[in-house]
């Protein structure tokens, strides 16, 4: 038996402290990025745990011994899938193992049997181009038709797809959460009519899932993305995908590979059959050849961790920090997406002017003088489309927000030198 996984999660191995704050600040002392600095960078990666380096120390070391258990490595996988499923409130059998978001979102749109005048509704002003190309690719080698809603005022309008689904509508995708400026979409009710429909309802949910407590079936999701190195804490390079396990049967991976295929129990993954085959069961059939190993390891102690909290009291924990950083800002009179805090708001807030293709610096000055003046002040952060972005997540504090708070005073006190 290997050495890595299965660990018991932090949370489980001290007795719970009482009040959330301190569980919290319990939490926060295993993630070693918040000692020097304010944090506030997960939509763009999330901080990994001492408990995630220790993981993978362990792997590397047997790595380098050359002594790999691959069954051990497989049963990882296993363990993992199941934890992924039960994040999300969905069966082992729905996740596939992917590499990142895109690869997610393409092996649907790859594998779905398109037509001519087939459409897509999506929004693209507010979409990662991660969820506009896959559909753009559709038009360009089959002229399928996408059909695109303006935002309204930041957010993706849901009235306005609804209202572009036809009886051509074959998928209609959105993101749980933009990347900018973070807003929540209602994906419950695009859901519903999705559903109802028979459409293919896909979800990058990305910006979402590890912060937001997320429950498929509830949202009646047919499809979900994500990569584990933003609220899942892990590393880049390794996602899953959620296909619901009706929709899943129902297609045939337009990739496959050893592990999309059934040849019983305990067969040899080398082993070829007559090549006669049948597809693994339910989103299985997406899994391809090996398996991103050390990946899987490290986001394991996360979601050991975020299991045992529970999803929702991280969701409330973190939307607390976050309502409380809108308004302190608003407040102070910078341009908050969005204004005061309200039911648009998740982990991520974003004040300044918006510009739709700016991510290195602003391009506006205010907003330029006050990043250099955060980030001399060992702030984390980033710049998308013209706005400031602070992403919170279960290692922050109301200290690091109070800090934040406190060197947009300064700055604005013309004492950060703006
Ligand atoms: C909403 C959203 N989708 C997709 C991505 C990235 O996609 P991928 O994981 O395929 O690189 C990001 C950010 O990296 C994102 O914020």
């Amino acid at each position: 038996m290997a050495a890595f996984g299965g660990r018991r999660p932090m949370a489980q191995t001290a007795t719970k402290p009482a009040s959330k704050a301190a569980l919290f600040e319990a939490v926060r002392k295993e993630f070693p990025g918040t000692y020097d600095k304010v944090y506030t960078n997960t939509a763009a990666r999330g901080l990994p745990s001492r408990q995630t380096r220790a993981a993978l120390d362990a792997y590397l070391d047997q790595l380098v011994d050359g002594r790999v258990d691959k069954q051990a490595n497989f049963n990882a996988i296993e363990r993992v899938r199941s934890k992924f499923a039960q994040l999300i409130k969905a069966h082992p059998d729905e996740i596939a193992y992917t590499k990142n978001v895109s690869e997610g979102l393409n092996m649907i749109a790859g594998s779905l049997p398109w037509k001519a005048a087939d459409n897509v509704v999506l929004c693209r002003d507010v979409e990662h181009p991660n969820n506009i190309y896959p559909w753009l690719n559709l038009q360009r080698r089959f002229g399928v038709e996408v059909r695109s809603v303006p935002d309204r005022d930041g957010a993706i309008d849901v009235d306005a797809m609804l209202g572009l689904i036809d009886d051509r509508t074959r998928l209609v995708t959105v993101a749980t959460v933009t990347f900018a400026p973070g807003f929540r979409t209602d994906v419950e009710t695009l859901g519903r009519v999705c559903r109802e429909k028979d459409i293919f309802f896909l979800v990058d949910a990305v910006q979402s899932v590890g912060v937001v407590a997320t429950d498929v079936e509830k949202l009646k999701v047919d499809g979900l993305a994500v990569s584990t190195q933003k609220g899942l804490c892990g590393l880049y390079g390794m996602g899953f995908l959620y296909c619901r396990r009706a929709w899943a049967e129902r297609i045939t991976p337009a990739a496959l590979a050893r592990f999309s295929v059934d040849l019983g129990p305990d067969v040899h993954e080398a082993t070829m059959g007559d090549g006669h085959y049948d597809l693994m069961a339910g989103a299985r059939r997406f899994d391809l050849g090996n398996y991103n190993y050390p990946a899987a390891i490290a986001v394991e102690p996360s979601l050991d961790l975020q299991l045992d909290l529970g999803p929702p009291v991280i969701e409330d924990y973190v939307c607390g920090l976050s309502h409380r950083l809108a308004a302190g800002l608003h407040q102070l009179g910078l341009r908050v997406s969005g204004g005061p805090p309200g039911p648009h708001l998740a982990h991520t807030v974003t004040a300044g002017k918006y510009a739709r293709n700016t991510h290195e610096s602003a391009g506006d000055p205010d907003s330029d003088a006050l990043y250099k003046h955060l980030t001399d002040n060992d702030v984390i952060l980033t710049v998308r489309r013209g706005m400031l972005r602070f992403s919170l997540h279960l290692y922050n504090n109301e200290a690091d927000v109070d800090r934040v708070l406190d060197l947009v005073r300064e700055w604005q006190g013309g004492k950060g030198g703006a």
